[in-house]
């Protein structure tokens, strides 16, 4: 089948590829670029396990074609570090919160809940619930992954993170 040649930028870094028309853009990220960080789960948009950030918004990658990606400026679970190489504030919440078990869902929710504290830095608890309402965990329950959240936003607003009484 012929190969397209695609751009993209991810993480910063320019990056190119052949792909078929019917490459998904999570095979592209994994299998080309060689990022393993992004999760495949369910493959029809149901599980979020591969979103990626693209252009400011939230993605499943295996939405999308990587002919479609073309131009994009992406940012993957790889990218979600501070500069300096140290665990930004959302890490450090799942790390300190334990908002994680298997680990299978972590990199799609931390790409989802960075856009989420985005787009609104100090969510309640409805509105993170709502915000990662696109990603399945089959191990928490979901608490520590709403606190962990929820400390990253206190550390982002530079207040004390407090657990609210259960
Ligand atoms: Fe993409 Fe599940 S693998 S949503
Ligand atoms: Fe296992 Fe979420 S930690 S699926």
């Amino acid at each position: 089948m012929a190969k397209t040649h695609v751009t993209m930028k991810v993480n910063g870094a320019e990056v190119e590829g052949l792909v078929e028309p019917r490459t998904l853009l999570v095979h592209f990220i994994r299998e080309n670029l060689g990022m393993t960080g992004t999760h495949i789960g369910c493959e029809t948009t149901h599980c979020g396990a591969c979103t990626v950030d693209i252009d400011g918004m939230s993605v499943k990658s295996c939405t999308m074609f990587a002919v479609q990606a073309q131009g994009s400026d992406i940012t993957t679970v790889e990218g979600m570090a501070n500069a300096d190489g140290t665990l930004s504030a959302l890490q450090e919440g799942f790390r300190m919160m334990h908002g994680l078990q298997c680990g299978f869902c972590t990199p799609g929710m931390i790409v989802r809940a960075h856009r989420l504290l985005k787009e609104n830095p100090a969510p309640s608890e409805q509105e993170i619930r709502m915000g990662i309402s696109g990603n399945i965990c089959r191990c928490t329950g979901y608490q520590n992954i709403v606190k962990a959240i929820q400390y990253a936003s206190a550390k982002i607003s530079g207040v004390e993170f407090r657990e609210a009484a259960e």
